[in-house]
């Protein structure tokens, strides 16, 4: 009888260790202005594939000094517009001769009701229930001054947390992300620290008293030393962030005089001093050594390229310090030089013939072709970067952004979503039953004094140990 009981009480253990085991985070950010691109390049909610993301974040919402609150940057982030209706596909691939559609009357297109960005964001859910939604304040257009000016005096700051609570909840976000971009000064330090502090409080508060879950509170941080040592006290800011969102890319770009990766995983082994903290890896230690726990970094992946005009055309030095004559052509959805999306690149490889190359030592592709130049992640630099996070024990990775990712699959032969797949996969692959049950991780968020972890470990400490031990005993 003993064996018995004793059998069931392991066959639980490991059973309750499993739901334990906890799924990597895989972020995704949405940005409002792709929208804007033409054709294939055009990106809305419609387009987010809800089973590849575990938080899915909206990026961004404005600074709103006059109304103490964030805002909308676009019109139909709030207001449901015909243009962002979900894109019906067969509608668009047969196109209608004179109202017919292949010689028989068109049906008439049932139009979804119109819904705003926000709505059909979050609506999202539905398909993914499991999935939580952010929303992402400030963003690269947003200065430190009005960062400054919303959250320095404690009255304004009390009511800007106030007024995110109600924003969030009436459009049904799950958190907030903080984008500030970025604390420089030893002020901006403070004022970010207390900023977090205070919003994390609040949510608490206010989960308690309307007895809902939590709202999630977590930001996008610098990757570079010097500007982390300046602009966060890491230690501070960890113990109150749910997960810190590393920007992991832009280590090289046209603002330099020589070409360089936009997101390598390892030094060069020819870098010296200020050089070698130009990668993930440096920037990972930098976290952690500075008093944040890995479990809480989220490994942020460019889906996109950086790009430059090589200074000679002809045997020019396509390695990384080669010399650069400033930003690459601009691609044709995205617009702007110094950078191209992932399906771009992909189209300049196949149409036009770019030459690629892959770095083993920093574990990233290139490819130039006639004085271009440019350095992105394939689906093999992913899985090695995810392999990177598994290995460190932190939290998760994360994409910037949906839209650059060839999400229609039409430019890459890889499928829809090659990068954020390989992603899921990679970190879903690396999950395995047996990981070891985390009691020392819920324990540490109850000094952040949060009520339901501290439940739920408990809850999970009784039916781990103390109840088999009183069972064992008592039969
Ligand atoms: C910051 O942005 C605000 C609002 O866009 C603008 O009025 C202000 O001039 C900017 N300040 C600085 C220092 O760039
Ligand atoms: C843009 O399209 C044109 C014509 O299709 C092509 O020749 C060119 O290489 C493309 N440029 C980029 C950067 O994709």
């Amino acid at each position: 009888m003993k064996l018995l009981v004793l059998t069931f009480i392991l066959l639980t253990a490991v059973f309750i260790h499993s739901i334990n085991s906890q799924q990597y985070v895989v972020g995704c950010y949405f940005t409002n202005w792709a929208q804007h691109r033409h054709g294939l390049g055009k990106f809305l909610p419609s387009h987010i594939d809800p089973s590849l993301c575990t938080h899915l974040y909206y990026a961004f919402a404005n600074v709103d000094l006059a109304n103490r609150s964030p805002s909308p940057f676009e019109v139909n982030d709030v207001k449901p517009s015909p243009s962002t209706a979900p894109v019906i596909v067969n509608d668009v691939a047969k196109p209608a001769v004179n109202g017919r559609l292949n010689g028989q009357l068109k049906p008439p297109i049932k139009q979804p009701p119109p819904m705003s960005m926000y709505e059909q964001f979050n609506a999202l859910k539905n398909k993914n229930p499991q999935m939580k939604t952010l929303l992402s304040l400030g963003g690269a257009s947003v200065n430190s001054t009005q960062f400054r000016n919303a959250f320095e005096p404690e009255k304004t700051r009390r009511e800007f947390i106030r007024n995110t609570i109600k924003y969030l909840r009436t459009y049904k976000f799950d958190g907030l992300d903080l984008d500030w971009e970025f604390p420089e000064t030893e002020a901006d330090r403070r004022i970010f620290s207390t900023l977090v502090h205070d919003y994390r409080l609040e949510f608490q508060n206010e989960a308690f008293l309307t007895d809902r879950p939590r709202l999630l509170l977590t930001a996008a941080v610098a990757a570079y030393r010097p500007k982390i040592e300046a602009g966060y006290d890491v230690r501070d800011v960890c113990q109150y962030l749910d997960y810190i969102n590393l920007m992991a890319y832009d280590y090289h770009g046209s603002w330099n005089t020589h070409i360089g990766f936009n997101s390598p995983l390892y030094p060069r082994s020819s870098e010296k001093g200020d050089k070698r903290l130009l990668n993930q890896q440096a920037t990972v230690d930098t976290w952690i050594e500075s008093g944040c726990p890995g479990s809480k970094l989220v490994l942020g992946l460019g889906t996109y390229g950086r790009t430059f005009e090589l200074k000679q055309k002809k045997n020019a030095d396509t390695k990384p310090y080669g010399a650069s004559k400033g930003a690459g052509q601009a691609g044709n959805f995205t617009a702007s030089k110094g950078f191209l999306s992932y399906y771009e690149i992909c189209d300049l490889i196949k149409k036009q013939k770019w030459h690629t190359e892959y770095d083993k030592e920093q574990q990233v592709p290139y490819a130039y072709k006639e004085g271009q130049w440019v350095s992105y992640d394939n689906q093999e630099s992913i899985e090695k970067k995810c392999h990177y996070v598994a290995s460190k024990r932190l939290a998760g990775a994360m994409i910037w952004s949906l839209d650059f990712d060839d999400f229609n699959g039409a430019f890459c032969a890889q499928g829809k979503y090659p990068l954020l797949t390989r992603v899921k996969r990679t970190l879903d692959s690396l999950q395995g039953p047996t990981t070891p049950i985390r009691i020392h991780k819920t324990t540490q968020a109850t000094t952040a004094n949060c009520g339901y972890s501290y439940n739920y470990s408990f809850f999970l400490l009784s039916i781990n140990y103390i109840f088999p031990i009183f069972i064992y005993h008592f039969i």
